[in-house]
C-alpha cells in the first residue's frame, strides 16, 4: 500500500503514479493528520511511504503518524521523498524509524520536484514544474518495478554535508525558522475558507470569514499556494511570487 502526505501536490502525483504502476492501493494520510489521529492499516504489499522532504528529513508530523500508526501484514518499507533538490542524510532517520516500527527499511528514493517552499525560494518559472515532473518519471517506473521485484532502492550517498543539513539545520529550522506569524491575508481576500479546509494539521481558523493562524503548523505551503486569489502572504518572503500547486492537480 503507498501511504502519502503532501502539500501542494507534488507528493500525491508521484503515490498516485507509483500505485497505479504497481496496480495497488493509495490513501492519503491528510485526514489522520488532521484529526491527530493513528490508522489500522493492513496490506500484504510493501509499504511505500510517499512525502515532501522537510529540511533534508521526512516531515516530523508524518514521521509522527507513521510512528503512531499500525501497519499488519508486509514488514517492507520503501521511502520515496520528493525535494527539490535533495534529501541529505534523511536516510538515517528513516532506517531507525523502521526499526522502531519493525520494519525491514528497502530503501530511500529521492525525486526531483518542483520547489514548492516559496518562503525561501521563487515557485517554478512557466514550463519548468511540467518539465522536472516528466523527468522524474522513469525514476518512478524504476521504482515501481524494484518494488514488485522485492529489489532494494539504490543507496543514497552520504557526506559530512549532508549530515549537518539533516541534523543541525533540520534542528534548526524546526525550531527558529517554522513560525506562523508571518502568515497573513491581503484585502483581496474573498473570505471563501479554502485555506483552512487545505491545511492538513487543521491550523486555521476562520473569523468573520478570515483565516487566523494557530501554531501547529508544519510550513505545507497548501494555504498559501491554495487561495484561489493569491490573498496569503508570509511576511515580505511571498510578495510578488508566483504560487505552486503540482499542474495535474491544479484547480
Ligand atoms: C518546509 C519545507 C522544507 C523543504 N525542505 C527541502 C529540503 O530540505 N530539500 C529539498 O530538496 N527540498 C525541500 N523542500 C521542497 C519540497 O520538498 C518539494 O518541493 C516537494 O516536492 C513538495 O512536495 P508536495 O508538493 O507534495 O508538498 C522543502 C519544502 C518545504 C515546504
Ligand atoms: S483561501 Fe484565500 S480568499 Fe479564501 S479565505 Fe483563505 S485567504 Fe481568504
Ligand atoms: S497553516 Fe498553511 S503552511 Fe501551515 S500546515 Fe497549515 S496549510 Fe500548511
Amino acid at each position: 500500500m503507498i501511504v502519502y502526505f503532501s502539500g501542494t501536490g507534488n507528493s500525491r502525483y508521484c503515490a498516485q503514479f507509483l500505485a497505479h504502476a504497481l496496480n495497488d492501493q493509495a490513501m492519503d494520510a491528510f485526514s489522520f493528520l488532521r484529526e491527530q489521529a493513528a490508522a489500522e492499516l493492513n496490506s500484504q504489499r510493501p509499504w511505500v511511504f510517499v512525502a515532501p522532504t522537510y529540511a533534508w528529513q521526512i516531515p516530523r508530523v508524518f514521521a509522527q503518524f507513521i510512528r503512531t500508526s499500525t501497519f499488519k501484514g508486509s514488514r517492507d518499507a520503501y521511502f520515496v521523498l520528493t525535494c527539490g533538490g535533495e534529501t541529505g542524510n534523511a536516510v538515517h532517520g528513516l532506517t531507525d524509524l523502521c526499526a522502531e516500527k519493525g520494519f525491514s527499511f528497502r530503501g530511500l528514493l529521492p525525486v526531483v520536484m518542483p520547489d514548492n517552499y516559496l518562503v525561501l525560494f521563487p515557485a517554478p518559472k512557466p514550463g519548468e514544474a511540467e518539465e522536472k515532473i516528466t523527468a522524474a518519471q522513469p525514476l518512478l517506473l524504476e521504482a515501481a518495478r524494484r518494488i514488485e521485484a522485492k529489489e532494494d532502492f539504490s543507496m543514497v550517498k552520504v557526506g559530512a554535508l549532508d549530515k549537518f543539513k539533516s541534523g543541525p539545520i533540520n534542528e534548526g529550522m524546526y525550531r527558529f525558522f517554522i513560525k506562523t506569524r508571518p502568515f497573513h491575508t491581503t484585502d483581496a481576500c474573498v473570505k471563501c475558507g479554502k485555506c483552512a479546509s487545505l491545511c492538513p494539521l487543521g491550523n486555521i481558523h476562520l473569523e468573520e470569514g478570515k483565516p487566523i493562524w494557530g501554531d501547529r503548523c508544519t510550513h505545507c505551503m497548501a494555504c498559501l499556494c491554495g487561495c484561489p486569489v493569491n490573498a496569503i502572504e508570509y511576511g515580505k518572503a511571498t510578495r510578488g511570487k508566483a504560487r505552486y500547486q503540482c499542474p495535474v492537480y491544479k484547480d
